[in-house]
């Protein structure tokens, strides 16, 4: 199963949680399983990968993570064991106080589950954030071998990806953000310094990988806004390398549950919750203690179902599980106390001599236990105000061998996009919560099961493994991707071939395109001006007299001009419409009828007023609209409804096309294009060296202009007619650098 996709030998799992704390016995030690959904999920995950005999890897796992009770004077064989190799981080006290219970838990966790008010912003948690994610690369690194797969797991450890990237440029990283990932309106709360540096972290990942679409979306736009980079069908164009971002619902081991509930002891605890029932219903939830599960609104809903269905008094009892987290950050003690006395409260109202209604438990539960409650449980009330999964959900389902129990779930855990045949309801909304509790109760066993055994049949099919194993194999396509853009990056033996090339050559012709391939892309086009030592390169290689130098560009002639007064280049001004040679006037190469220009104006100066931080550039021969300063996506559903709006124009006017640039879009008659000025200036003369370079969609024209065997080459990772890349405007410059 592993083998034939998974090409790696060995899995470093780097977490901030390890999967096991370590209580010390009077024999040695003793190792607990920690809590929460990403230990449960990742635990499963590696003991099944350990021990499944198709599996490629040669090596224990290496799981990473804090040391926070394995004592110093433990012996590394003491905790190890045939499965895994932990390898524990130590952070100092305060370190793991300020990045842990400060950056993690006061800022991002409350901050990513929607609880903004809730949230601590210190720039001494953001240090020791960083420090601590430093930390964790240093033991990765320090471990590393060629033929690990590294995957780094939850909102503890993003910057890590990017660290360990800088390191080890060549690792298969992979990241998976265990909750949700918000919308920009909320992550932008962040300091701009910190958003920039989480987005750019995870990015070092090859693949970063979220429970639901809704998050990746939120995701590719937060890295759009703070990064400016591009995106196609969830593959991000960064600076130097792609990288993919996509949904993966997080799984169980499906078969773990649904089978432990008939092994013995699972079955004698089951017994025992039976008889201590005595006939009544059993209502149940079990969740870490935290504000985002929605406990006391889960209790209120059930007080909401006392009241208004006294029917069931002394007949159903609601056992809520809580289980202890995060003891030392203050929210959750304040927590603590409020379900403490809410329970107090419920149970002085309704209890009788011989009835509770609510049996609280502060504690965790052994895994025996927690199977034989899931079984023996009429219904499950997973009420989460956010969560990014919620695994509970679906170990209760797959626990329901007779299926006869009910799931009641908010619509605010990400495991609601999977399971709609559970009874959904807004947590908030306490009647709505009384009634589904009603309707579950009673429920006819016939639709129990029907709802059961669509909910499990999908459990089982989409489980933990598929999970892992999607993402691994999703991973190493995108590094695929990354070999084949690689392939076409100029390289040490790219440029060499180039420059023999050139320097073979006698009749040289160079087609360069201005913006974003000679100088970088700016907010404003009209700060883009020529850096002095690039235009010093190109006197230099228009000064050979085996080379003509065309910079062809979009630009106004009178912009080109100015920025190349003295160079003795040919000149492309507005892809085409005007040409100047070397102390020459320019020419106007295409004489149309422009009258449309007036309509097209008025349509354009209507989209500059709907869509804010656009404006209109007029030029000699064309009409653009620029939406490079305003929010992408919003300029993009503007840009379609513009295209409806011109289509209708142009159906009138057969010259007119509309020519698409970056962050730009452009009205002109169809005559005219790089591809026909560059076929122009080529001629039928005989070149024995051609290069073009450009970086926008316009200069693929330019590039299909071009004989077989031209260097052609697009700046950046775009994908291209060109038969070379290069990642920016100074790589390129380096470039040319090289041939004279
Ligand atoms: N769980 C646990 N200890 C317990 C009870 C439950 O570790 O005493 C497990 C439970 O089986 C589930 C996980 O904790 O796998 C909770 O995951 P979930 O996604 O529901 O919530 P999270 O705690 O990750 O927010
Ligand atoms: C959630 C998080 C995990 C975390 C777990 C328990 O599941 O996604 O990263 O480990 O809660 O929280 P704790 O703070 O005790 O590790």
């Amino acid at each position: 199963m592993y083998s034939k996709e998974h090409p790696f030998r060995r899995l470093v799992i780097a977490s901030y949680r390890l999967p096991f704390k370590f209580t010390r016995t009077t024999s040695g030690f003793k190792a607990v399983q920690n809590s929460g959904g990403l230990v449960s999920a990742v635990l499963s995950l590696s003991e099944r990968m350990r021990s499944d005999q198709e599996a490629g890897m040669t090596e224990k796992i290496v799981w990473t993570g804090i040391a926070d009770n394995i004592p110093v004077d433990v012996a590394p064989a003491e905790w190890e064991n045939d499965r895994f190799d932990l390898e524990p981080v130590r952070l100092n006290r305060k370190l793991n106080d300020q990045f842990y219970g400060g950056f993690s838990n006061d800022l991002i966790w409350p901050l990513f589950h929607y609880f903004s008010t809730y949230c601590i912003f210190n720039p001494a948690y953001f240090e020791a954030y960083r420090e601590a994610n430093a930390l964790f690369c240093e033991q990765i690194v320090s471990r590393y071998r060629p033929g690990d797969y590294i995957w780094v797991h939850d909102y503890h450890l993003m910057l890590l990806p990017q660290m360990i990237r800088e390191r080890i440029p060549e690792a298969p990283i992979g990241f998976f953000l265990h909750i949700p990932f918000p919308s920009f309106e909320v992550f932008r709360l962040l300091p701009r310094i910190w958003r920039e540096a989480i987005v750019q972290g995870m990015l070092g990942a090859d693949l970063v990988g979220f429970h639901t679409h809704d998050y990746t979306q939120h995701f590719i736009k937060c890295v759009k806004r703070a990064t400016g980079f591009e995106c196609h069908q969830n593959v991000l164009f960064t600076a130097d390398r792609i990288v993919k971002a996509d949904a993966f619902p997080i799984g169980i081991d499906y078969h773990k549950f649904h089978d432990a509930t008939s092994l013995h002891e699972v079955v004698a605890a089951r017994a025992k919750i039976v008889h201590a029932l005595g006939g009544q219903k059993l209502v149940f939830s079990v969740d870490r203690l935290d504000y985002t599960k929605g406990l006391l609104l889960r209790l209120q809903g059930f007080e909401a179902f006392l009241e208004e269905h006294a029917e069931w008094h002394t007949r159903v009892t609601f056992n809520m599980v809580v289980v202890p987290s995060r003891a030392n950050i203050e929210k959750y003690k304040k927590m603590k106390k409020e379900i403490e006395s809410t329970v107090g409260r419920i149970n002085g109202k309704y209890s009788t001599l011989s009835w509770r209604p609510v049996i609280y438990q502060y504690k965790s539960l052994p895994f025996a236990e927690l199977v034989a409650l899931y079984n023996a449980s009429d219904v499950a009330l997973i009420t989460p105000l956010r969560d990014g999964m919620n695994l509970v959900a679906k170990e209760y389902v797959a626990c329901q061998t007779e299926q006869k129990g009910v799931l009641i779930l908010s619509e605010m855990a990400g495991a609601a996009a999977e399971m709609n045949e559970a009874l959904i309801i807004n947590p908030a909304d306490h009647h709505e919560v009384a009634c589904a509790i009603a309707t579950a109760l009673e429920m006819s066993p016939v639709e129990k099961e029907a709802r059961i055994l669509r909910m499990q049949e999908r459990l089982a099919h989409c489980n933990v493994f598929t999970w892992a194993s999607g993402f691994f194999s999703q991973t190493y396509e995108i590094i695929g991707r990354q070999k084949q853009l690689s392939v076409r990056l100029v390289n040490r033996e790219i440029t060499s071939r180039m420059v023999q090339s050139y320097q073979a050559a006698s009749h040289r012709i160079l087609f360069l395109d201005y913006d974003g391939t000679l100088v970088s892309l700016v907010r404003r086009p009209e700060l883009a001006t020529i850096q002095k030592n690039t235009l010093d390169l190109i006197r230099r290689l228009s000064a050979d007299p085996c080379n003509r130098v065309v910079i062809i560009s979009g630009r106004d002639k009178d912009f080109l001009q100015q920025q190349f007064q003295d160079a003795p280049v040919t000149l492309v001004a507005e892809h085409g419409y005007f040409v100047k040679h070397p102390d020459k006037d320019w020419i106007r190469t295409v004489r149309a009828d422009e009258s449309w220009k007036e309509s097209v104006r008025q349509i354009l100066a209507e989209y500059v007023n709907r869509c804010a931080g656009t404006f209109i550039e007029e030029k000699s021969g064309s009409l653009a609209w620029h939406y490079r300063n305003t929010e992408l996506d919003f300029a993009q559903l503007r840009l379609h409804e513009l295209q409806d709006d011109l289509s209708e124009l142009i159906r009138h006017n057969s010259d007119l096309e509309i020519l698409e640039g970056h962050k730009v879009v452009e009205i002109k008659s169809r005559r005219y294009n790089k591809r026909v000025a560059a076929a122009t200036l080529m001629g039928n003369r005989n070149f024995d060296f051609v290069l073009a370079a450009g970086d926008d969609k316009t200069d693929e024209f330019l590039f299909q202009a071009m004989p077989a065997e031209a260097f052609t080459i697009r700046v950046g990772f775009c994908p291209s007619v060109a038969r070379f890349n290069v990642p920016n405007p100074a790589m390129l410059l380096k470039l040319l650098r090289s041939l004279n």
